[in-house]
């Protein structure tokens, strides 16, 4: 990779940021997301080859609106501001903007001036996704208008001399149809940038940087089995070897044969030291008679970190810790502040009371496709590069009411019957996560001649790009049949079986 392949996304609070930047990593483009008034020493050490602004909630003649230095501009660099970006653009080289007649919102008839670079090779006429309720009025000096809509005529502004670009739409959503051609055009043709971002680069690159950083020193990991901790764990066991040890707290509340399969594919395939805490009945314990949802997500959550520092205590001081914090962790976290919908105990929270002299997060800067990709590339199998997401409580928040070794028992078997069924159906990679969940209620049944009174399981689909929303999984119904007359057949204590239709909102993924 060149020195300078890069693009700085500066963000203005917009919603779709981290699909902007999803956008231009797909397209080979490496990219990073810093916050609007990032000052220009640290963007100038970036070194950038394009720079994006997003879009945001505020009005550019809003007192306080977000804006970025002018300096910006002088640089030389290409910048494509959207929506907002291309307002405060506007705004800051001497233009103005006003409110429309019409608040865009929605998708609209875009036309453009075909001898742009921005729309080269874009049909004259597409749909493209707007959202706005003022927009460019006087173009700055050097500018003219490069597309239209019926109620936008500067739907893209552009200096081509200066290479600044704006456009008023969002090219980063689905919904408009030359959106990907149009990002191509400004990072491939406008910026000089080719796709060279590949995750054979990124892991020799990792590599390199994990094996400089840890010299001779001992890295500790928490392992969870789920994508993000396996990949770390195989990334930077490639780069330090027998230096790295893994904690595994196998708490009990792992799907059916789950410990096992890490233990086997990370211990035995990879060669790692793992450690594996056998502390399901510790966990037992601390959960008896608990119901309450957040009650029984905290008790879990500190427990495993009190597991986690016993067993790092056993190891003895090291020097690094190694988490698998990916990218939408860091951004999330550094920007929205929305309210506590259940409390997220992910392995790998911070402890108390672990020696060590520094964290290392080699997965970053990489979304979820990316440490997929990566995983593959490392070797790792697709059963566990492509597992679904699994919540850090485990089963623990689908067994509803107290949790119980016999009722952990019952969910485990009827929860691989339904994962074995979709994958027989072919639906696992469609149906982002399904599971099972075991209610507190039980009902009237007949088996046989005899009378029945035993739970009712719950199975759940749901289809999202972020999980943040979802739509319930229209799963086949003979698929369904399979899996309900399997689970009563063959998992004894279940004699009703129903199918969660509800998205996300009002309901969530999980059950608690
Ligand atoms: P909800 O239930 O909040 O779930 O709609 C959204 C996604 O997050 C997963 N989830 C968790 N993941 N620790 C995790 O690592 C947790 O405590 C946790 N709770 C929910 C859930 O499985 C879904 O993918």
């Amino acid at each position: 990779m060149s020195e300078r392949s890069r693009v700085l996304i500066l963000d203005f609070g917009g919603q779709y940021n981290l699909l902007i930047a999803r956008r231009v990593r797909e397209r080979g483009v490496y990219c990073e997301i810093k916050p609007y008034n990032t000052t220009m020493e640290e963007i100038r050490q970036f070194a950038p080859s394009g720079i994006i602004f997003t879009g945001g909630p505020s009005t550019v003649y809003e007192e306080g609106a977000p804006k970025c230095d002018p300096a910006v501009f002088e640089m030389g660099v290409p910048v494509l501001g959207i929506c907002y970006g291309q307002q405060l653009m506007t705004l800051m080289l001497g233009g103005t903007c006003k409110a429309g007649q019409v608040r865009e919102y929605g998708k609209a008839e875009l036309w453009h001036n075909s001898s742009s670079l921005l729309f080269e090779g874009v049909r004259q006429q597409s749909v493209c996704w707007m959202s706005h309720t003022i927009s460019v009025d006087q173009l700055p000096e050097g500018f003219v208008t490069s597309a239209k809509t019926k109620d936008c005529p500067t739907a893209a502004i552009e200096n081509p001399e200066r290479k600044l670009y704006g456009v008023q739409f969002h090219p980063e959503v689905m919904h408009t149809e030359e959106g990907t051609l149009i990002l191509e055009n400004f990072l491939y043709k406008i910026c000089g940038l080719s796709s060279e971002w590949t995750m054979a680069a990124y892991s020799k690159q990792a590599i390199e940087e994990i094996r400089q950083k840890v010299g001779n020193g001992r890295v500790l990991l928490a392992l969870s089995g789920g994508v993000d901790s396996s990949v770390a764990a195989a990334l930077i066991s490639q780069a330090v070897g027998n230096q790295l040890t893994c904690v595994f707290v196998d708490h009990g509340l792992l799907r059916k044969d789950e410990g096992d399969m890490v233990e086997k594919i990370m211990g035995e395939k990879f060669d790692m030291n793992i450690i594996r805490a056998n502390v399901q009945d510790r966990f037992l314990t601390k959960l008896q008679g608990v119901t309450d949802p957040e009650q029984k997500r905290k008790i879990i959550g500190e427990e495993f970190i009190r597991v986690f520092e016993e067993e790092s205590r056993k190891i003895g001081a090291v020097d690094f810790l190694a988490q698998g914090t990916i990218y939408p962790d860091v951004v999330e976290s550094g920007l929205g502040k929305s309210a506590v919908i259940k409390s997220h105990h992910n392995v790998g929270g911070l402890p108390d009371h672990v020696d060590f002299k520094e964290i290392i997060e080699p997965l970053r800067l990489l979304f979820k496709d990316e440490v997929r990709a990566l995983g593959l590339e490392l070797g790792l199998p697709e059963e566990l590069v492509w597992r679904q997401p699994f919540p850090g409580p485990g089963l623990a928040v689908r067994v509803i009411g107290e949790i119980t070794a016999d009722k952990l028992a019952i969910l485990r078997e009827a929860d691989a019957i339904f994962r074995e069924e979709i994958a027989n159906a072919k639906l696992d990679r469609d149906i982002n996560q399904y599971f099972a969940v075991l209610t507190n209620m039980r009902s009237v049944g007949v088996m046989g001649d005899e009378r029945t009174y035993d739970y009712t399981l719950a199975l759940r689909g749901v289809v999202t790009s972020d999980f943040m929303t979802a739509d319930w999984a229209r799963i086949p119904y003979d698929v369904l049949e399979k899996v309900s007359n399997r689970i009563v057949n063959e998992v004894p204590h279940i004699n009703r079986i129903v199918y969660d239709i509800t998205s996300k909102p009002p309901a969530t993924v999980e059950w608690e």
